[in-house]
C-alpha cells in the first residue's frame, strides 16, 4: 500500500463547519433557515440510506429538510404534483428527487421530473438550464457528486489545470458533469464508456482517473499510471462471499464486516490499485460525504440567490 488515502469524511466535516456559519447568518437575516425538499418514491434500499444521510446532514447544518415519500406504486403525475408544490413553496429553496425513480413510472420519468423542477431550486443541477450553464462554464448549481470530487481534489492540493483526466462512465448524474467540471478547470479530459476500445490503456494515460461506472472493483492495476490520483465514485454492495474472497486480500477488514453484516461495500476500483496510485479515495468515506456537503452548499446558495432576487437590485 503506497497511495495517500484522501479522507472525504474529514473534508466534508470541514466544509459543513464552514457552511454552518453562513446558514446561521441566513437564518438571522431572513427569519427562517434555508429549506430543502427531498422526494423519495419507492423503497430502493440504497436510496433510503442516501436520503437518510442527506436529511441528517441538513439538520446538522441548521437547515430545514422535509422528506416527501411516495409509494413505489405512485404515478408519475403524483411525483410531478409534489414537485409543483415544492416549486411554489416559500419555505423550500432546494428540491431533490432521489434517483432512481421506480421502473414502473416509465423510461422517461426521471427526465420529465428533472425538467419540471424550477431551475433556481434545482440543487442537483440536473435541469437542462443548469446543464447548459455548466457547459458554458457559468454554472450556479452544479451536480453534487462531481462538484464534491473537484472540492476534494482542490482541498487535497491536487493540481487540475493541465492534468490529463480520464472519466470512466458517461451518466448524466456523474460522468458527463464530471468531465465538464474538469474541462472548465483546464484539465485535458477523456470520457470512456462501455464501447471504449483498449479501456485500460486509455485509463493508464490519466494523471487523474475518475471511476463512475457502478461495476465492483473493475479498475485494476493495469488501468492506473503509477502515482496517478484515483477517484472512486462507485458504491457497490457485495452479498456473495465468493466475490468478497476474490476482491479483498486476506486480513482486510472487509472480511469481518461481511461476516458480521452479510454484505460489504466496494467501489469501482480494485483494492490492489492502492499499490500503484499516488492518491486514492476510499469507499466508503471518500466521495460520498463530499456529495452530501455539496448538496448543503447548493441549497444555501439557492436560498441566498432566491432571497437576493426577492429583495430586488441593490439601491
Ligand atoms: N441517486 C444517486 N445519486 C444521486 C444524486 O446525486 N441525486 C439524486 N437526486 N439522486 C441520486
Amino acid at each position: 500500500m503506497s497511495a495517500r488515502i484522501l479522507n472525504g469524511t474529514l473534508l466534508a466535516q470541514q466544509i459543513r463547519g464552514e457552511l454552518a456559519a453562513a446558514v446561521m447568518d441566513f437564518h438571522q437575516r431572513h427569519g427562517r433557515p434555508p429549506g430543502l425538499g427531498i422526494v423519495l418514491a419507492g423503497e430502493d434500499p440504497a436510496s433510503e440510506i442516501y436520503v437518510r444521510g442527506k436529511l441528517k446532514a441538513a439538520a446538522e447544518a441548521g437547515m430545514r429538510a422535509d422528506l416527501e415519500r411516495l409509494p413505489a406504486s405512485a404515478s408519475l403525475r403524483e411525483v410531478l404534483a409534489v414537485v409543483d408544490r415544492l416549486n411554489r413553496s416559500p419555505l423550500h429553496d432546494g428540491i431533490l428527487v432521489q434517483s432512481p425513480l421506480p421502473a414502473g413510472m416509465g423510461a422517461t420519468a426521471e427526465q420529465q421530473v428533472f425538467d419540471a423542477i424550477d431551475p433556481a431550486k434545482d440543487v442537483d443541477g440536473f435541469h437542462p438550464v443548469n446543464v447548459g450553464r455548466l457547459v458554458q462554464n457559468r454554472a450556479t448549481l452544479a451536480p453534487c457528486t462531481p462538484s464534491g470530487v473537484i472540492e476534494l481534489l482542490d482541498r487535497s492540493g491536487i493540481e487540475i489545470a493541465g492534468a490529463r483526466a480520464v472519466v470512466i462512465g458517461r451518466s448524466e448524474i456523474v460522468g458527463k458533469p464530471m468531465a465538464l467540471l474538469l474541462l472548465n478547470r483546464h484539465a485535458t479530459v477523456t470520457v470512456c464508456h462501455s464501447r471504449t476500445k483498449e479501456l485500460a490503456d486509455v485509463a493508464a494515460t490519466a494523471d487523474i482517473l475518475v471511476a463512475a461506472v457502478g461495476r465492483p472493483a473493475m479498475v485494476r492495476l493495469g488501468f492506473v499510471k503509477p502515482g496517478a490520483t484515483v477517484i472512486d465514485v462507485g458504491v457497490n454492495r457485495l452479498t456473495d462471499a465468493a466475490d468478497v474472497a476474490r476482491i479483498f486480500p486476506p486480513g482486510a477488514p472487509q472480511h469481518a464486516t461481511f461476516a458480521r453484516r452479510g454484505s460489504v461495500l466496494v467501489g469501482d476500483v480494485h483494492p490492489e490499485v492502492a499499490d500503484v496510485a499516488g492518491a486514492l479515495t476510499p469507499v466508503p468515506g471518500g466521495v460520498g460525504p463530499l456529495t452530501i456537503a455539496m448538496l448543503m452548499r447548493n441549497t444555501l446558495h439557492a436560498a441566498q440567490a432566491r432571497m437576493a432576487r426577492a429583495q430586488g437590485p441593490a439601491a
